[in-house]
């Protein structure tokens, strides 16, 4: 297609040459925890390169991704709220990257802003506070242009935050806490990964592997899910396994919601905090989470991850009847209004209100200590393509989606969010209270090919 990447990809097929093991005969790697260089009374110090690797994504070859640390998923960097983290990100590409923080409240100079890269052999700080609560982030290239296909071809890795309240709940915690990315791949019949129509990727792979499997014990254990596609949409589902919800993007809900035998539909970015119990399967059985081709005329369902039952176990950890109340949302003083969609006359190009990203233009300017209204429609009804999807995602800072429409949110909406799908014709009202940094932020479409292809917004925090 035409680079353009509007969406709508295939369900997943048959991965391609390499894996003649057959399905779920690898095991789903945990990505690695990050070791602190060092440590202060109230900092950790990390060092991360990235860097080129050749990897055995599917059995039995190699396939060449950029990567964070040699591994994908990068490694999991785990902070604690209150306690600072600082980065050094070291570019052994031959090419410009950086990082953003998805989901982070940092300071300007720190949120990997598309025009402040590192350029090869040159290596940038970065300093995440974490004064928010706990929750899943994830870390992710966001250079101008290339932040698509630098994601697409490896570069992603999770970064936990542990609330203060968090060990009082005494959620499963250690090896049984597991962050699980699954995105969409393409390989071609050398390995390669192919970053050309998002439609012909067919394989998904869950934390950079097709259709694994993951041993378990018969207990309770929390699952952080994030949609690491750039593009696609997912629609998981974990059967008959008993699920709650506790958390979304931003941190823990205020009570556990029983989905148990729901759809998780998960555009690309978008994070679900999870606790399932494998307790009442037997030693030696199975449960696989499907996902379901979405936005496709074909909505095969198709097994992802095979859990296996290979033990029981004592489990202390607990299902708290309540976790952590939504901070207050104050009266909202600021309307804005956004419309995302594409100028197709020749080489696509993304916009916001008409316009595409131009890093020199202030779009928004708010001022601090805010709360805001921001209904964001999605304008790509009838191209010439059909409808095209999109999804909006905020930096900073996290919002509540008030309503779709004038409808109630959709399940997969609730609590502190920083990424939402918003389908073709459509408008979403989200509020949030801008109370943190100064400076300049972006926003966009999260389906990263269109942020990449312009779909994106700066608005500048003032005093
Ligand atoms: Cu995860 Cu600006 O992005
Ligand atoms: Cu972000
Ligand atoms: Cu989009």
């Amino acid at each position: 297609m035409s680079a353009l990447a509007l969406g709508d990809p295939e369900p997943p097929g048959q991965p391609g040459r390499g894996s003649a093991k057959g399905p779920f005969s690898v095991r789903m790697p945990v990505p690695p925890t990050l070791r602190p260089v060092a440590r202060t009374e109230d900092t950790d110090v990390y060092r991360l390169d990235i860097l080129p690797a050749d990897l055995e994504l599917q059995a039995g070859v190699r396939t060449p991704c950029l990567t964070f640390g040699g591994s994908f998923v990068g490694p999991t960097i785990r902070a604690r709220e209150g306690r600072r983290v600082l980065v050094t990100y070291r570019n052994r590409l031959p090419e410009t990257a950086n990082v953003h923080l998805h989901g982070g409240h940092v300071p300007a100079d720190s949120d990997g802003h598309p025009m402040q890269v590192i350029d090869p052999g040159a290596e940038r700080r970065y300093e995440y506070p974490n004064r928010q609560p706990g929750a899943t982030l994830w870390y992710h290239d966001h250079s101008h242009h290339l932040e698509a296909e630098h994601v697409y071809r490896g570069m992603h890795g999770f970064y936990l935050i542990e609330g203060e309240d968090e060990s009082r709940l005494r959620l499963p915690s250690g090896e049984y806490d597991v962050p699980i990315a699954i995105r969409d791949a393409q390989f071609d019949p050398n390995g390669g990964l192919v970053h050309g129509d998002p439609a012909a990727r067919n394989v998904i792979l869950v934390n950079g592997r097709s259709k694994p499997w993951f041993p378990v014990a018969a207990r309770k254990y929390r699952l952080r899910v994030l949609n690491s596609s750039t593009l696609r949409y997912l629609k998981l589902n974990f059967g008959s396994l008993p699920v709650h919800q506790i958390g979304s993007d931003g941190g823990l809900l205020p009570a556990p919601v029983d989905r148990t035998g729901t759809d998780f539909p998960l555009a690309a970015g978008e994070r679900l905090d999870l606790v399932v119990d494998f307790s009442g399967l037997a030693v030696g059985s199975k449960a696989m989470l499907t996902n379901q081709g979405q936005f496709t005329g074909d909505d095969r369902i198709e097994p992802v991850l095979c859990f296996t039952v290979d033990r029981r176990e004592r489990d202390r950890s607990r299902l708290p009847g309540t976790l952590r109340p939504l901070p207050d949302l104050p009266p909202a003083t600021v309307h804005r209004e956004l419309t995302l969609s594409f100028d197709l006359n020749g080489t696509p190009v993304g916009l916001v209100n008409g316009l595409p990203f131009d890093a020199d233009r202030v779009d928004q300017r708010i001022r601090r200590g805010t709360t805001e209204i921001w209904t964001v429609t999605n304008g790509d009804t009838a191209t010439k393509y059909g409808p095209i999807q999109h999804s909006f995602h905020l930096h900073l800072t996290e919002f509540r989606v008030l309503d779709r429409d004038g409808r109630p949110p959709l399940p997969g909406d609730i609590g502190r969010k920083d990424t939402v799908p918003v389908p073709p014709g459509t408008s979403v009202r989200l509020q949030a209270t801008f109370d943190d940094y100064l400076g300049r932020y972006m926003y966009h479409c999260h389906m990263l090919e269109h942020s990449s292809a312009g779909m994106m917004g700066q608005m500048e925090i003032v005093d």
